[in-house]
């Protein structure tokens, strides 16, 4: 039994051998092997010696995703533009120094849940829990040491697709969460150029769950601004906050605001109007209630650089996207091939549900039950106009 154990062992390291060495010839700056798959390779080590992996996955197109273990973070996503250049679209850095550094969220999974819960309190089947709080009164993106600041378990590749799967337990009370989590988040990206990320997630008590990818986005030139872009929501509705940015409760139409997106319209036509709301977030950092939640995956938005002429679909299972414009970028970090990531500089669409919802029982339910499996599913298709 051992020995027939040791073989399969010995088989699976076999592969993953085959694979690391397309991830040394990579490193040497060789051009990377046509056609669609995954590469495994190190990415550097936590200071307490645990390894940190990277996947790079890679379809016909050239289109090239590399996540690694460290937050499921998506440290580069290099796209075409309308000539044919490819360029990396995503803000992160070089090494894993740089996430450790200055955390920002960049590329990471958000998680046990997205975005805030007001004064890191809420009430569960007549239970109160206390969270960490991490953003002025508030908790943010599951806290302290939320799900982009621990090391995820990577699924071995399959041959033959460009995905890879991550998983992370989340053991009962860690950041005040209820209930013993087991998440997974599988990146998979097409030939036809869309990259898709799903979740799961299963418990053992009853707990909020609300998994978002946070990549950073600049579709034209890294360092400069993404007030040029162009953005398309298919949202009515958005949901205002306070003055720490926890929803009113409110859902307030986006007609005849700042915030109605409903056409494609560059960030920052509006970005500078004196608009409370534009004020409150120091610029856009609002969850949009999307018109056709409810019917599956379907459209979300779409974000275009005029410019590169790269063009980003999103859809998503979600019933929000939290667009936030950058505003806490502020130039004091320095990114990939030194580029420094000054104010708005990138920005994030977050399928979602919405910011505070434990709190909010108008809003849609965030609370997974044992039992039941949470699943969410968002794909980007990325293209180029003319
Ligand atoms: C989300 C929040 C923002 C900010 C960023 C990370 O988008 O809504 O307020 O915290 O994440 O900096």
């Amino acid at each position: 039994m051992k020995s027939t154990a040791g073989t399969i062992a010995r088989g699976g390291a076999l592969l993953l051998a085959l694979a690391s060495v397309g991830a040394a010839r990579e490193g040497q700056g060789q051009p990377a092997p046509p056609g669609s798959g995954v590469t495994r390779a190190a990415f550097g080590k936590l200071p307490d010696g645990t390894a940190i992996e990277s996947f790079t996955l890679r379809n016909a197109q050239g289109i090239e995703v590399r996540a690694i273990t460290y937050g499921a973070i998506i440290v580069s996503l290099r796209v075409p533009d309308r000539n044919g250049r490819f360029g990396d679209v995503v803000l992160g850095h070089d090494d894993l120094a740089g996430y450790l550094d200055k955390p920002a969220y960049f590329g990471a999974v958000v998680g046990r849940y997205g975005n805030r819960i007001a004064k890191g309190r809420f009430t569960l089947d007549g239970k109160t829990y206390t969270l960490a709080t991490n953003n002025g009164p508030n908790h943010l993106h599951g806290g302290v040491r939320g799900f982009d600041k621990v090391v995820w378990k990577a699924d071995a590749p399959a041959a033959g697709t460009a995905s890879v799967t991550f998983r992370y337990t989340s053991r009962d009370g860690e950041e005040g969460y209820p209930g013993t989590l087991a998440a997974r988040v599988t990146y998979t990206l097409s030939d036809k150029g869309e990259l898709a990320f799903e979740y799961s997630a299963t418990t053992d008590k009853a707990t909020p769950v609300n998994l978002t990818q946070h990549s950073y986005f600049n579709l034209g030139t890294p360092g400069n601004d993404i007030l040029g872009h162009e953005l398309t929501l298919d949202a009515d509705r958005f949901t205002p906050v306070d003055a720490t940015l926890i929803p009113t409760g409110a859902l307030a139409p986006v007609s005849g605001t700042p915030f109605d997106f409903r056409k494609p319209t560059a960030i920052g036509a509006r970005i500078a109007q004196d608009d409370e709301q534009l004020k409150r977030g120091g610029g856009y950092d609002h969850n949009f209630v999307l018109s056709s939640a409810g019917a599956g995956l379907r459209r979300a938005g779409r974000l275009t650089d005029p410019g590169t002429g790269r063009t980003m679909e999103i859809l998503t299972t979600e019933p929000g996207v939290q667009f936030y414009s950058g505003n806490f970028l502020d130039g004091t970090i320095k990114g990939k091939g030194g580029v420094v990531y000054k104010h708005r500089s990138g920005l994030c669409l977050e399928t979602q549900h919405f910011p505070d919802s434990p709190n909010q029982p108008s809003f849609p339910s965030t609370i997974l039950r044992p039992g039941k499996e949470y699943r969410s599913k968002t794909v980007l298709v990325f293209g180029v106009t003319r």
